[in-house]
């Protein structure tokens, strides 16, 4: 979050890095799910080259490679490189330490471009987007996964909001593709979370949200507070919703 400050950016990952996994792979059935989106609007191909840009620890760069069959290695890009450092040593992945500018600048042609939970941290995705839209070969997909606006999870209040406040608006990221010369087409998923509501404040308080190191310590623990006396079970079930935003290439 806080997309003008990527030096806060850096710090939440280095920080997030090492338990990222965990708290994302909370059930194989998360992965598996939103695998299964990506390959139904990214539709990769074994000859196809993909770049996961801001692909963090690789989970779904990972994910892809076993369910494609692709090739050629994945291009994992991210500016962490303790996020790239989890990345699972036994997949054959390419990783490039760098940001979404760094990388179109590279020149490099690829077939699929994922990013999935990264565009709100770009400074200027119009920008980024267009220059990363000419990186695809014709008929290439862009494929940007992100939350909506309005998310419904059981956080506290004051994070919900800022979260609102944050969180860039999918219509003008699909926007941003259309300036990029690219045909899109948004679709919206919903996957069902389910988890032990202990283990949910655990992750709350380990800032597993870079929205939660938008809050002071003070602040986190007033917000547990308010949590704990509202989550009452022993699980917590929500919906969590995404955006899938597909940018085509015109041309074969
Ligand atoms: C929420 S994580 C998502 C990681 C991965 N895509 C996933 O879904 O598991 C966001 C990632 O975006 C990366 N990031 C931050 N700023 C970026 C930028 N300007 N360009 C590319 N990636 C960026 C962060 O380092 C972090 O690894």
């Amino acid at each position: 979050m806080n997309s003008a400050d990527s030096s806060f950016t850096d710090r939440h990952y280095e920080h997030l890095a090492a338990t990222y996994d965990a708290h994302w792979a909370h059930s194989q059935a998360n992965v598996g799910g939103m695998t299964d989106l990506i390959v139904q609007h990214l539709r990769p191909e074994p000859s196809h080259t993909v770049a996961d840009i801001g692909g963090g620890t690789g989970i779904f760069a990972k994910a892809l490679m076993e369910r494609v069959d692709l090739r050629n290695p994945v291009k994992v890009v991210d500016p962490s490189p303790s996020m790239l450092a989890n990345l699972d040593a036994s997949v054959q992945i390419e990783t490039i330490v760098g940001d979404a500018d760094s990388f179109s600048e590279r020149g490099e042609r690829v077939d699929r471009i994922l990013i999935k939970e990264a565009v709100h941290h770009f400074p200027d995705p119009s920008m980024s987007l267009s220059n990363l839209a000419r990186c695809l070969t014709g008929g290439g997909r862009l494929l940007i996964v992100m939350l909506p606006q309005r998310i419904r999870y059981p956080l506290f209040q004051a994070a919900l909001k800022r979260f609102e406040r944050l969180q860039p608006n999918h219509l003008d990221i699909a926007d941003a593709l259309r300036d990029g010369q690219l045909d899109v087409e948004i679709a919206h998923h919903t996957l069902n979370q389910a988890l032990p509501t202990e283990r949910y404040i655990q992750m709350v308080e380990g800032r597993y949200m870079s929205l939660l190191s938008e809050f002071s310590d003070e602040e986190l623990s007033a917000g547990v507070e308010e949590m704990r006396r509202t989550l009452t079970g022993d699980t917590v079930t929500f919906p969590d919703d995404f955006v899938f935003l597909t940018g085509i290439r015109r041309g074969a």
